[in-house]
């Protein structure tokens, strides 16, 4: 599915553009050292988030599309908007997904976050037909379990020695959502 557009109330979530606006502003992400501190990778400087959204372009063209990532944007900041995060669903195994999500760190703190969730399990439950929607969090992330909680996620265990990175293993907190339970909670 290309172009995805999700509206919430106070974001949408669109497909990235090569452009320089958007590579600066996934740098102003991933380049963050406290930003990056719990996703599963090393800060990123400039090129390599160039490079990051020219794959995901590429993925975005696959047939059947499985991984979508995804830019984020507030409406106050206008309708050419740079981005303020991503969101992630890359669809793994029969109608199951993990998601994920990254925002700019003077945006934390008002909620994005779980608006961005609502829209990922709005798009992934909805449009695309999904089952099962996962996430995986590492135990410290305590904003991150917050999020997943809030928007009925349910603790399904503790993944031990999930990833090993900066020289250490790392243990996640995996957290999922069933097609029926969104369903509910949605009314
Ligand atoms: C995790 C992240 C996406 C949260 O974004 P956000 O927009 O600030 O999240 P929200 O405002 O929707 O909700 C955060 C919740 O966690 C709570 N929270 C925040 N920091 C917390 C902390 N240190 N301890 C406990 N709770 C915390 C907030 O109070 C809020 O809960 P509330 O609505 O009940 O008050 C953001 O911090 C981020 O981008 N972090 C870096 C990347 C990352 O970790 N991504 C997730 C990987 S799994």
């Amino acid at each position: 599915m290309v172009p995805v557009q999700l509206t919430g109330p106070r974001l949408s979530i669109r497909e990235f553009q090569h452009t320089p606006g958007d590579v600066d502003a996934l740098h102003a992400v991933f380049g963050d050292t406290e930003t990056a501190r719990y996703l599963p990778f090393e800060p990123r400087d400039r090129e390599t988030c160039a490079d990051q959204i020219a794959i995901y372009l590429e993925e975005a063209q696959a047939e059947p599309r499985t991984v979508y990532r995804l830019a984020v944007t507030r409406h106050e900041d206008g309708e050419q908007a740079a981005p303020i995060g991503n969101a992630v669903l890359g669809v793994e195994g029969v109608r199951a997904a993990f998601v994920g999500y990254a925002l700019r760190r003077d945006t934390w703190g008002q909620g994005y976050a779980s608006e961005i969730t609502r829209l990922l399990c709005d798009f992934g439950f909805g449009a695309l037909g999904l089952h099962r929607l996962a996430a995986r969090v590492d135990p410290a992330n305590t904003a991150s379990s917050r999020v997943l909680t809030k928007a009925g996620f349910q603790l399904e265990g503790r993944i031990r020695h999930d990833l090993h990175l900066r020289g250490a293993w790392h243990d996640a907190l995996q957290y999922s959502l069933l097609e029926h339970e969104w369903t509910a909670a949605a009314g």
